[in-house]
């Protein structure tokens, strides 16, 4: 049954499922019935695609998002709390930028607020309180920077360059309305995936769904600078031991990766990882690639438990 409110991702977010959500879920119902899950995790929620979908097509009781990123979960949170306020604040900055006469000026503007969003002090406040100014920034970068996504160096400071556009249209009313609708029922976590485990209840159906920052498939994919925190190897393994005790627990679970057999067929990673579990590959279209040629088809891994 459909929920009144449809809603979709309010940012552009590197790993974006939206291409992919009909596939996985074909994959997913072979061994869950999602209509009788009663709480949904989602734990590297990003961009939340899926999160969104899933809000909208079925009925889960309960909802949990979390996430590591700091700004991406203030932005979340300042929509839960008051969406006309940060689109008052969304409406300065997109009115300035689109006022503006020419390219140069809108890029001075651009680096402008960069810096602004860069020299922020108050980091440790944000983890208590939502900042409204900072969501809108945060989102005004995102859909103004070049190709739309979220990438800091190794202090921590965004620094995507100026995307060149004429004109933005950052933030779309009715949507972020039904967002904020989607998350009156939701609790937002800002942290780390191992926290699932706080949030779980031993009486509930739960469907837990981990799009974790992928493995690189070569060395030049490296794409894993999600958050100041990288996540290597260890890192998968050690999300592949939380699924394995969390199916000890009778807690469905799907978890999406890269598949290592793109570049090396014999590279068995994830199937050793997750040998217990159902192992499917799914053929994707990466949106997010710096050349063309790895923009190709490949196939991603889906596990389902
Ligand atoms: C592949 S993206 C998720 C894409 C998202 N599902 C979508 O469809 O847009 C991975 C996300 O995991 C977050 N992340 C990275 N390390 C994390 C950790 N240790 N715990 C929780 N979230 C983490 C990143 O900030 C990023 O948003």
């Amino acid at each position: 049954m459909n929920n009144p409110y449809e809603a979709g991702p309010f940012v552009k977010w590197a790993g974006g499922k939206s291409r992919l959500i009909d596939s996985i879920l074909h994959k997913i119902s072979n061994h869950i019935n999602l209509d009788e899950m009663e709480h949904y995790i989602e734990p590297f929620v990003g961009g939340g695609a899926m999160f969104f979908y899933l809000a909208y097509h079925y009925n889960f009781t309960k909802m949990t998002i979390i996430d590591i990123n700091l700004e991406l979960i203030n932005s979340y949170r300042s929509i839960k709390e008051d969406p006309i306020h940060l689109i008052r604040h969304l409406d300065i900055l997109q009115d300035k930028y689109n006022s503006l006469h020419t390219l140069e000026e809108k890029e001075l503007l651009y680096y402008n607020i960069r810096q602004v969003y860069n020299n922020y002090q108050d980091k440790n406040e944000l983890k208590e309180k939502v900042d409204f100014e900072r969501a809108a920034q945060f989102i005004f970068l995102n859909k103004s920077c070049f190709n739309g996504l979220y990438r800091v160096n190794r202090k921590g400071e965004y620094n995507v360059p100026f995307g060149k556009k004429e004109r933005i249209n950052i933030y779309n009313q009715r949507n972020i309305l039904n967002v904020n609708e989607v998350l009156k029922r939701t609790t937002i976590i800002h942290g780390d995936y191992t926290q699932t485990f706080d949030h779980i209840q031993e009486q509930e159906n739960t469907f837990v769904y981990f799009d974790p920052p992928y493995r690189p498939i070569t060395s030049s994919s490296a794409f894993t600078a999600y958050a100041e925190s990288g996540f290597n190897d260890d890192d998968q393994s050690n999300l592949a031991n939380l699924c394995k005790e969390l199916h000890l627990r009778d807690v469905h679970f799907a978890v999406s990766n890269s598949d290592p057999h793109n570049s090396d067929p014999t590279d068995m990673f994830f199937d050793n990882l997750y040998e217990e579990f159902n192992i499917y590959r799914i053929r994707a279209n990466r949106q997010i690639a710096a050349d063309s040629r790895s923009r190709s088809a490949i196939s991603e891994i889906l596990v389902v438990k």
